[in-house]
C-alpha cells in the first residue's frame, strides 16, 4: 500500500492504523526523517513500512517509490493519494503558487495513480482512495479559490476515472473530509466540529473496506458548509478571515 504525504496528519494516523491491521505501508512525503521515525515505530510495533522520500509534484519521484515497493513486496495493491498543502491570500492570484498548489493536489496524485495502475492492472484489482475535502463539495462558499477548486478537480477525476476503473477490477474512493486538527489547520482559529488525525483515518479506512465510492464526515460540517453558503458573500468573507487566522508559513 502507498500512502503518499504520510509523514504528518491524516496519512501518518492512516499509516499507523493501516499497519496496525497487517497492510505493508510506503510511506512517501518529502521529510524523510519524519518518516524514519514513523517506519520505526509501525515496525516496532510489528507492523512492515518502507520510507519512499520524494515530492508527489514531481513524477519521477513517485515512480521510482512505486518502483521501490514493487521490488520490495513485489505488488502494490491499494493507493491513498494524501498528499496536500493549503493556500493563503495574496497567494491566491500568484500563477506560480497556483501552478505549485494544483500540480501537489491534483497533479500529484494523478502522479501517484498513473505509477501504480500499471501494477494493480496487471493484478486485474486495486484500491485507490483519494483524499480530497468537504470544501470541494461546496461551491458556493468562501473558501481559498486556488484549494478549493484544486480539491475539486481532484474529486471529479477520481469519481469520473473509478467508474471506468471499476470494469477492470480497480476500485475508487474519493473521501471528502471536514476540519481535521492537522499541521495544515494549525493556523486556524475556527473549526467548528473538527476531528483529530485518528478518528479521520478510522473512519477513512472503514469507507475503503466497505467499498464507499464518497466517504463524507463530519456530515454536519457538511450541513453547516451549505447553510453558509447561503449566507451573504460579504459574511462569508468575513467568516473565512476569522477562520484562517494567521496563516501557517507555507511548506
Ligand atoms: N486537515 C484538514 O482539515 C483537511 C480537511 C480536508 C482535506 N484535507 C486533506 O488531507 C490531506 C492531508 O492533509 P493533513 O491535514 O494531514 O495536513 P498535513 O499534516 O500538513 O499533511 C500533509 C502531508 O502532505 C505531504 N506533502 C505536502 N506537499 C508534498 C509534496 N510536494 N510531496 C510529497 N508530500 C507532500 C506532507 O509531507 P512533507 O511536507 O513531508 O512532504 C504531509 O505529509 C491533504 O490532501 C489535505 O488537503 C485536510
Amino acid at each position: 500500500m502507498l500512502i503518499t504525504g504520510a509523514s504528518s496528519g491524516i496519512g501518518e494516523a492512516l499509516a499507523v492504523e493501516l499497519a496496525r491491521l497487517g497492510a505493508r505501508v510506503g510511506l512517501f512525503a518529502r521529510r524523510a526523517d519524519r518518516l524514519k521515525r514513523l517506519a520505526a515505530r509501525i515496525e516496532h510495533d510489528g507492523g512492515s513500512a518502507l520510507v519512499l522520500p520524494g515530492d508527489v509534484a514531481i513524477r519521477q519521484d513517485v515512480h521510482r517509490a512505486v518502483e521501490q515497493m514493487v521490488a520490495h513486496w513485489r505488488t502494490v495493491d491499494v493507493l491513498i493519494a494524501n498528499a496536500g498543502r493549503g493556500m493563503h491570500g495574496a497567494a491566491e492570484t500568484d500563477a506560480e503558487a497556483v501552478r505549485h498548489v494544483y500540480s501537489v493536489n491534483f497533479l500529484g496524485a494523478v502522479n501517484a495513480l498513473e505509477a501504480v495502475l500499471p501494477w494493480m492492472r496487471r493484478q486485474g484489482r486495486g484500491h485507490v482512495a483519494a483524499i480530497s475535502s468537504g470544501t470541494a463539495l461546496l461551491p458556493r462558499l468562501a473558501a481559498s479559490p486556488t484549494y478549493a477548486s484544486s480539491k475539486m478537480a481532484m474529486g471529479r477525476y477520481f469519481e469520473g476515472l473509478g467508474r471506468e476503473l471499476r470494469a477492470e477490477g480497480i476500485f475508487v474512493t474519493v473521501v471528502y473530509p471536514g476540519f481535521v486538527r492537522t499541521e495544515m489547520t494549525s493556523g486556524h482559529k475556527w473549526m467548528p466540529f473538527a476531528l483529530e488525525p485518528d478518528e479521520a483515518a478510522f473512519l477513512i479506512r472503514r469507507g475503503i473496506e466497505r467499498g464507499r465510492r464518497r466517504v463524507i464526515f463530519p456530515r454536519r460540517t457538511l450541513w453547516l458548509g451549505r447553510i453558509a453558503q447561503l449566507a451573504p458573500l460579504k459574511v462569508q468573507l468575513a467568516g473565512r478571515r476569522r477562520y484562517s487566522g494567521t496563516p501557517r508559513k507555507s511548506p
